[in-house]
């Protein structure tokens, strides 16, 4: 009998979150709901191919990033596969041929893990559709909750635009097991916002997100951190709606220090930003201060800064982003996003 196979493919985005997601329960839920837009720039280009094979009862894959096998990578993604094929049985009887690349470094910081499991879990559910003949009733939706279970803050990477993770008292739609689109209710001055993504320093973080997230269990002010984030998630949403700009600066910086603060005073405390990172946070308050632009940070689990500002105030800022904060870079590197459209499928 000649092998059937089955192909998908997905280019997917990574995020940047506004409120953040930091302390996590159960199969990978949020202590707190989150809020995040989707990067232009930053994506992920993943392929899944399903071939018909013999042996019907164990998972079996090969993994390819940027053209060549990558072991360490494969060993990472093998408990998600897993966890997925309970779900998708059909995942046992197919030989899994899996192709990624990045249209960033994969060693520059740049969240990877976002976009990378939002493609591989929305190749999943495109292949769920093919192979059972079934469309899934909400396709985004169950890629979000699939992207979740391998890394959190991927759910929020399935859709373009704006979007919140977790249950939060001011949106009924909300839910801990997958990401909502928020863009309805989402200021014109915000659709096109952008964010130069400002290089600090290459490389694997000394603390990865998966321990950070654990040291919340045991961490003396987790409670009123995630209570909080609930309530920067409700002013939030009415700062996005208003298009209130001086109100969104304080409260997203405030996010990033927050962020920091709980790495500081964690039972193991840590540190992930860099002289650097200080010096362009001074840089970008100092520039706002003596302008008015409306130019700010924030921070994700690292020490690279997100240089965030608003589309019509482009031609002053990023001029002055190139003159004066790229030379803070680890060899001059930056990456220019805007708010995206979110994952594609070619
Ligand atoms: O998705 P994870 O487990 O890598 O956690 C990401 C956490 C932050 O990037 C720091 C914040 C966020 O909400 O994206």
């Amino acid at each position: 009998m000649s092998a059937t196979s089955y192909s998908a493919y997905w280019e997917s985005p990574s995020n940047i979150a506004l409120v953040k997601y930091w302390g996590k329960y159960g199969e990978q839920l949020p202590c707190n709901p989150s809020i995040s837009f989707t990067l232009n720039q930053a994506l992920s280009k993943t392929s899944v191919t399903a071939t018909t094979k013999t042996n019907a009862s164990t998972l079996e894959f090969d993994f390819e990033f940027e053209g060549q096998a990558n072991a360490a990578f494969a060993d990472k993604m093998r408990p998600f596969l897993q966890r997925l094929s309970e779900d998708m049985p059909w995942m046992l009887q197919y030989h899994l041929n899996i192709q990624s690349s990045n249209t960033f470094p994969h060693s520059s910081g740049i969240a990877s893990s976002a976009s990378a499991y939002s493609a591989l879990a929305l190749c999943f559910c495109s292949l769920h559709e093919q192979i059972s003949g079934q469309a899934l009733d909400m396709f985004f939706q169950t890629a979000s909750h699939y992207a979740r279970i391998g890394s959190g803050s991927a759910c929020r990477s399935v859709y373009g635009g704006f979007n919140l993770w977790g249950t939060c008292n001011e949106l009924p739609d909300s839910a801990n097991e997958y990401a909502i689109n928020i863009d309805d209710l989402v200021h014109p001055v915000f659709k096109h916002f952008q964010d130069t993504i400002l290089i600090v320093e290459r490389g694997k973080k000394s603390v990865s997100s998966t321990a950070g997230h654990a040291l919340l269990k045991q961490h003396p002010f987790a409670e009123k951190r995630f209570n909080i984030a609930q309530q920067q998630t409700g002013q939030l949403l009415g700062i996005l709606k208003s298009g209130d700009l001086a109100a969104f600066i304080q409260l997203v910086e405030s996010e990033a220090y927050m962020l920091h603060a709980m790495m500081m005073t964690s039972s193991t405390p840590f540190m992930l930003m860099k002289p650097n990172t200080l010096a362009i946070i001074e840089k970008i308050i100092e520039h706002r201060n003596k302008t008015g632009l409306h130019v700010l940070f924030t921070l994700d689990a690292g020490a690279n800064v997100h240089v965030l500002y608003p589309e019509a105030e482009k031609a002053a800022i990023l001029p002055w982003i190139q003159s004066e904060l790229v030379g803070y870079c680890q060899n001059e590197l930056y990456f220019c996003n805007e708010v995206g459209k979110g994952p594609q499928s070619k």
